[in-house]
C-alpha cells in the first residue's frame, strides 16, 4: 500500500493551480449517458474516482477516447446493462448512472453503491424521488431493478437537500414526458455545473443553485464540448496548507465565490486573504487564532468536505474550537490518528471539542477516508519530525499529484509504494 513520508516544518510559499472539480466531473460523466452524440470534456483530473466512473460508463457501452486530459465520449452505443456490484462499489457516484440510464432507456439495474468510511450513505431520498415520478423499483439481493415506463412529471419534495439525489433526479427528468419540479434541492456549485452542462446539450433545466429546480423535458440531447468548474475543496485544502505552515500560498484557476465560508473562517483565524478574479492569495500569521465554532452545513454553509482540513488547523490554533459535523454521521475517523501526533481533541458523536496545542509531533498515521486523509497530510506538513501517512489510496481518489504540488510549494513530502 502506498504512503506519504513527510518531513514537517517548512512554511509553504508559492502558487498552485486547481484541477476541475471531482464532484462536478462525476455527475457530468453520468450525464453523458443521456446523449447519443459525442461529448468532449476538457481538463479531466487525474483522480481515481474519475477513472473509475469512466470504467462504469464503458461497461454501460459508452465509448471513451482519452486525448491527453480531454475525454471524447460517444454515447451512441450505450445500453442499460446491469451495473454489477463490484463495479458499483468502485465509487458511490455509480448511483448517478441510475437516473441517467432510466432517463434515456426507461429501465435500469444497478447494485447498491454501498456506504463508505464517512457514513451509511443511504439512497432513500434518491429512490423516493424516483418512485414519486412513477418509477417502479424492486430491490433484490442488493440490486435495484427499475422500470420507468410509467414515468410522469409533477412536483416532488426532497426530505433533505441531498447533492446526489438532486443530481440523480435532474438526470432522470431531462428526457421525461412532463415538466418536473424538485423542491428542497441542493444548491452546491457542482449541481449548478451539471445543470449548465445539460443545458449546453439542449436540456431545459431552470433554477439550478436555488432550492427549486424546474425541468421542461426535451426529446433528445446533442453533443457538446465542456470544461467543468474548478475544485473548490482542493483550492481550500491548499489554502489551509498555507495557513497551517505559517506560509504564503496563491491558488490559481479557482472560483473564490464558491468557498466564501472558508475564506471567512481563514480571515477569522488571522490569515490575510486577497481575492482577484480566479486567484486567491493567503498570508498566514505567526500565531493562528481559534475560530471558536465550525458547523458543517449544506451550501453555501461551511462544506463538510473541508471539515477535516479545518479541524487540523484548529488543533494548532490558540484557543478552543467546537467542530460540529451536521452532514455525515462518522466523519471524525481521522481524529484518533491526529491525537497520536499530539492533538488535544475530544469527540462526542457528531461534535469535536478541540483545544489548540503549540505543536504536533510526527508519527505513523493511517488515512481512513479521502478528506480525513488530506487533513493528516496537512498535519504532517507542520509537525516536528517525520510523519508517515499510510493507505493514501483514499486521498488519491480526489487529489492528483498531491505530493508533487506540495513539494512545488516548498514542502518535503515523498510518495513511497
Ligand atoms: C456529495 O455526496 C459529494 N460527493 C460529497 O463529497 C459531499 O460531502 C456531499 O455531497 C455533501 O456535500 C459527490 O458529489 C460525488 P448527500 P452525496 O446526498 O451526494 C444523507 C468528497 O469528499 N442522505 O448530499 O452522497 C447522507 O447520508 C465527497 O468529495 C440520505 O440520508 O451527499 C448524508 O448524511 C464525500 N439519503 C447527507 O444526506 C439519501 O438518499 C448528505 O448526503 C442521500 C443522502
Amino acid at each position: 500500500m502506498s504512503k506519504y513520508i513527510i518531513n514537517g516544518g517548512a512554511a509553504l510559499d508559492g502558487s498552485v493551480s486547481v484541477d476541475c472539480a471531482k464532484n462536478a466531473y462525476l455527475p457530468i460523466l453520468a450525464a453523458t449517458i443521456l446523449c447519443e452524440g459525442q461529448v468532449i470534456l476538457n481538463r479531466a483530473p487525474d483522480f481515481v474516482d474519475v477513472k473509475n466512473m469512466c470504467v462504469i460508463l464503458e461497461k454501460l457501452g459508452l465509448k471513451i477516447t482519452h486525448q491527453g486530459d480531454v475525454l471524447v465520449i460517444d454515447g451512441a452505443s450505450a445500453n442499460p446493462k446491469f451495473v454489477p456490484v463490484d463495479t458499483a462499489k468502485l465509487l458511490r457516484s455509480s448511483i448517478f448512472t441510475l437516473g441517467a440510464m432510466l432517463g434515456r432507456f426507461k429501465r435500469a439495474r444497478v447494485a447498491y453503491p454501498g456506504g463508505c468510511d464517512i457514513g451509511q450513505r443511504p439512497i432513500n431520498i434518491h429512490l423516493k424521488g424516483l418512485r414519486d415520478l412513477g418509477v417502479k423499483i424492486t430491490e433484490s439481493h442488493g440490486t435495484l431493478i427499475c422500470d420507468a415506463s410509467d414515468q410522469h412529471g409533477g412536483t416532488i419534495m426532497l426530505d433533505f437537500a441531498s447533492v446526489g439525489a438532486t443530481e440523480n433526479l435532474v438526470l432522470f427528468s431531462v428526457l421525461g414526458r412532463e415538466k418536473t419540479t424538485i423542491v428542497n434541492c441542493a444548491r452546491e456549485p457542482e449541481v449548478v455545473d451539471m445543470c449548465n452542462f445539460l443545458n449546453k446539450m439542449g436540456a431545459r433545466v431552470y433554477g439550478a443553485g436555488t432550492s427549486v429546480i424546474e425541468i421542461e423535458p426535451v426529446k433528445k440531447l446533442n453533443g457538446t464540448e465542456y470544461t467543468p468548474i474548478p475544485d473548490r475543496i482542493i483550492a481550500g485544502t491548499y489554502l489551509i496548507a498555507g495557513a497551517i505552515t505559517h506560509g504564503r500560498v496563491e491558488v490559481k484557476n479557482c472560483n473564490p465565490a464558491n468557498f466564501t465560508s472558508l475564506i471567512d473562517k481563514l480571515r477569522n483565524s488571522g490569515c490575510i486573504l486577497r481575492v482577484k478574479n480566479d486567484k486567491i492569495s493567503l498570508k498566514s500569521p505567526k500565531t493562528l487564532r481559534s475560530v471558536g465554532l465550525i458547523e458543517t452545513q449544506v451550501y453555501p454553509g461551511f462544506p463538510t468536505d473541508l471539515q477535516a482540513q479545518m479541524l487540523v488547523l484548529q488543533a494548532l490554533s490558540r484557543g478552543c474550537c467546537v467542530v460540529r459535523e451536521n452532514i455525515f454521521e462518522s466523519r471524525f475517523k481521522f481524529v484518533p490518528e491526529l491525537i497520536k501526533m499530539g492533538a488535544n481533541i475530544d469527540v462526542h458523536d457528531r461534535t469535536a471539542f478541540v483545544e489548540g496545542v503549540s505543536a504536533l509531533s510526527g508519527a505513523d498515521v493511517v488515512a481512513k477516508d479521502l478528506r480525513g486523509g488530506a487533513g493528516l497530510v496537512l498535519a504532517g506538513l507542520c509537525a516536528n519530525g517525520y510523519t508517515t501517512v499510510h493507505d493514501i489510496y483514499h486521498i488519491e481518489r480526489g487529489y492528483a499529484d498531491f505530493d508533487k504540488r506540495l513539494n512545488e510549494l516548498g514542502a518535503n513530502i515523498r510518495r513511497e509504494v
